[in-house]
This record gives C-alpha cells, structure tokens and sequence, in this order.
C-alpha cells in the first residue's frame, strides 16, 4: 500500500493538504481512492500528523488510535460537559499539526465538537477553531452514517443539532471546511456499471437500472466457490458461516488469538478464537506484507479456501496454494518525545492471529473499504439504512461478479436527506479528470 502510484486528482489534493493549513474534507464516490490517498499521507507528509478514526476496526486499518482514546473522551453525549486532560493528552494535542480522521462519515456533530473544545482548551487558544490545528477528513457521507445512540441521546441531536452529521457540528460555522471530491473510480473499470452505481447512490435508480441489475444479479445460478455473500445483519452472517462451516466434512481446528497489551473491550480486528476447516472458505484481512517480483499474493478482502490446518495453515487462492502466517494488528498511541520534538506513534497493544476470517458471509457494515471479484448480495427482509445498498453493491469490481439473493426494490435504495442537502449545497475543489454526475460546484 506505501508504494502507488498517486493520479494526478489525488496528488492535487495530497498538495493541497502539505501545503495549506487549511481544513480540508476528502471525499468521494466509493473506491475512487480516498483510503490510499490517506496511506500516502501518512508516510510522505513533513507536518507532525495524528491519524484517528471513530472505531477501533476503522482506526487499526489506518494504523491510527481511536478518537476517544487519543482526546480521553468518555462513551456518549459530551455536550458542554467539562473535559478533562492530562498532562499526557495535552502534550500531544499541543504537538500536532494536522489531525486525520478517517471514516469521518460516522463521527457526530457532538464529537466533532468536543475534538474542536478539547484542542482549543489544550492548546490555549480558546477563540481559534480546533485551537488552531489543521483537521483533514476523509470519508463518505453517501456510505456509513453516525449510529444513533440512546433515545435520550437522539432526543439531545434533534434539539441541538440540524442532524447527528459532523457537517452539522457547530464548530463549522467559525471553520472553513474545503471540500475535495475525487473523481475518479479505480475500482470499477465499466462505466455503464458505475452509471448503475451513481444511480444507486443517489436514488435515481429507473426501472431501466434496476432491471439491468437484476438481469445481471438475480437470474443466474450463483457460483459454487468464491463468493461471499454480503448481508444486512450480523445474525444471518453468523448464520451462512456455521451452517456452511458445520456442512463441511472432517474436524475444525480452532486458533487462539495472542492478545497483549490494552485492546479496550473487545475492539479486536479478527476473531479471538478462529475456527477453520478443510475447504473453509476464508477471508484475508490484511494485505499480503512479503515482497516479492509479482506482487502481492493476496489483499484485505481476497477470498481463498483453506487447504491444510496440519503443520501449517494453507489457503487456495485461484488455484494456487499459499502458506499463511499469523499476523500482528498493533494498536497505536501518540506520545510526545521531548529530547526529539517529535510526536511518536508508540505501540500499546498487540493482536496476533491468521488474518482470516471465514467468508461466505460478512455484514455489509464490515465490508466498508474492501473489494471483491465476485459477491452474493443478500438484503435480507428489508434494508435499514440509508447507503446500505451502495455500500453492498460498490464493493463489486464489476457487475459480472453480482449475485443478488433476491431482485432490489424501490425500498432498497435509500439516501440520506441530510446528507444530500450538504453535499449538493457544497461548493467543492473537483479533481482534474473527474467526471461528476450530480455535483453543483
Ligand atoms: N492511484 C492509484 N493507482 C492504482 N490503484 C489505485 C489508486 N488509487 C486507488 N487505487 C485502487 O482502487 C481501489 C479502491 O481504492 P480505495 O480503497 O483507496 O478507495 P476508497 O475511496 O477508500 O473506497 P471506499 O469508499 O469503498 O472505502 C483499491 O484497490 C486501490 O488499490
Ligand atoms: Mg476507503
């Protein structure tokens, strides 16, 4: 991932964000390459950055501390609650220049304005937004949006906020936010497949699209091997894989994580206690770290079947067999390393375990982020949350891999009020060779 190439949008953006102290918000329909573009900042900026995200799933897949951890924040509503620092917090909040947030999409108003508070009282500069640090967002709004909490939690948003989003937060109305919108899509190469998606995306799917989807999705037998099915809840996931787990022949052989160090609660990025089988079908869920001449044998996201659990564990992928090692996940803290002037990532945590996951089914919750080549898309009774649909259907590289477990209806397609209000009011710095349906600079 340290080594791509940056486009020419991308570089602009990565520019604009070294050479300004401006707050900047990187968005962008899903895999037009917001996740690398942050990859690349974090290892070729000069300025003192801290990289955060909203969970600590999202936080480890960018080698990042979750924000409550990094600010010391307590679990729910802030509101004008004091905030209290130590000396520790205060030092690193006082030491950086920009702060990341990743997934951005699923930070509240109220979080983002107690990150806003916090950094003015520990910095001292009580009159000067985010007292005065550099905040750069990545995320989009059209996929996750902020979980609602409690119903008192959802009473405070409606009489505080215009919405629970982080373009919502007060703090903006003394801010700038810049908005830059990559795009261009690297994920997909077919461009009648992205039109289905734009279209999805924005709820203009026509009878056309959905009957194109459907043709393509649900009219066909699905494949034998290799694909995942992606489901709304984590129930039937769970379900699809023990049933299909259980269905195996032989013995299942089970791997204990190695855990050191303070994970906080169960924010483990892979099962504790992974239990595989002969012919499992798994998940890899980090990128492949040896280097070799072809590259990488595998990515986050790559499907393969288990070939050996005896000795060493073995994974097919495309018929070729590799050796799998366990991996280690480490969890991040920033500390400030006075004799250097310099912030320090420092590792406070350790998770070891084969970086699987077993895969016919995942949550389309989880599947944020990755790829895959070919995928069962299975909305279940209903779908009940807006981008759930364009989360499911983006992760596909091409429409020949779609498999719907049942045709889309109109219910299925579901866009944010809020979010399109922002988005289409936003004036924005658009990459270079970006084609943009929709967007009103
Ligand atoms: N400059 C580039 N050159 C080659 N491949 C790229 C480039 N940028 C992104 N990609 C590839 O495109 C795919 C999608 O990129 P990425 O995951 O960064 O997109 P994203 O915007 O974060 O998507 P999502 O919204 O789904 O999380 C990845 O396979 C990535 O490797
Ligand atoms: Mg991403």
């Amino acid at each position: 991932m340290q080594n791509v190439t940056l486009t020419r949008e991308q570089a602009a953006v990565f520019q604009a964000i070294e050479g300004t102290r401006e707050h900047v918000f990187v968005t962008g329909r899903a895999g037009t390459g917001k996740s690398t573009l942050l990859n690349h900042l974090n290892w070729h900026t000069q300025k003192q950055i801290v990289i955060c995200a909203p969970t600590g799933v999202a936080a480890l897949n960018v080698g990042g501390q979750t924000i409550h951890s990094l600010f010391r924040l307590p679990i729910g509503v802030i509101a004008d609650h004091d905030i209290e620092q130590n000396d520790a917090v205060r030092k690193i909040l006082n030491a950086m220049d920009t702060l990341v947030i990743d997934e951005v999409s699923m930070v509240n108003a109220d979080l983002m304005d107690a990150m806003d508070r916090s950094l003015r009282q520990a910095r001292q500069r009580p009159h000067d937004p985010f007292g005065g640090v550099q905040v750069v967002l990545f995320g989009d709004p059209y996929q996750l949006a902020p979980v609602p909490g409690s119903g008192d939690e959802r009473r405070y948003f409606a009489d505080t906020y215009s919405s629970m989003w982080f373009f919502d937060a007060n703090v903006w109305r003394e801010a700038d936010l810049r908005i830059y919108e990559l795009g261009e899509i690297h994920r997909q190469h077919d461009d009648a497949f992205k039109r289905m998606l734009d279209a999805v995306r924005h709820g203009w799917v026509t009878a056309e699209i959905a009957g194109a989807l459907n043709d393509a999705g649900a009219r066909r037998p699905w494949p034998e091997q290799g694909a995942i099915t992606l489901a709304t809840t984590n129930e039937t996931v769970n379900r699809i894989n023990r049933s299909q787990l259980h269905r195996l022949p032989g013995q299942s052989l089970a791997n204990e994580a190695e855990v050191n160090g303070d994970f906080g609660g169960r924010a483990f990025p892979a099962d504790e206690r992974l239990e595989l089988k002969l012919g499992a079908q798994v998940m890899f869920l980090r990128n492949d770290t040896a280097v070799r001449g072809d590259g990488p044998r595998w990515v986050n996201g790559t499907i393969g079947t288990v070939t050996s659990l005896t000795r060493e564990v073995r994974v097919e992928i495309d018929g070729e067999e590799h050796e799998v090692e366990p991996a280690t996940w480490e969890k991040y803290r920033y500390t400030w390393d006075p004799a250097r002037k310099k912030l320090e990532r420092q590792i406070v945590a350790e998770f070891t375990q084969f970086p699987l996951r077993l895969a016919w089914a995942v949550t389309i919750h989880k599947s944020q982020g990755a790829s895959y080549d070919a995928a069962i898309v299975d909305l279940g009774s209903r779908v009940f949350s807006p981008g759930q649909t364009y989360v499911a259907l983006s992760r596909l590289t091409s429409l020949e891999g779609l498999y719907l477990a049942r045709p889309l209806r109109p219910s299925d397609i579901m866009v944010d009020r809020d979010v399109e209000r922002f988005m289409s009011g936003a004036v924005r710095d658009i990459g270079t060779d970006a084609v943009q349906p929709g967007a009103t600079a």
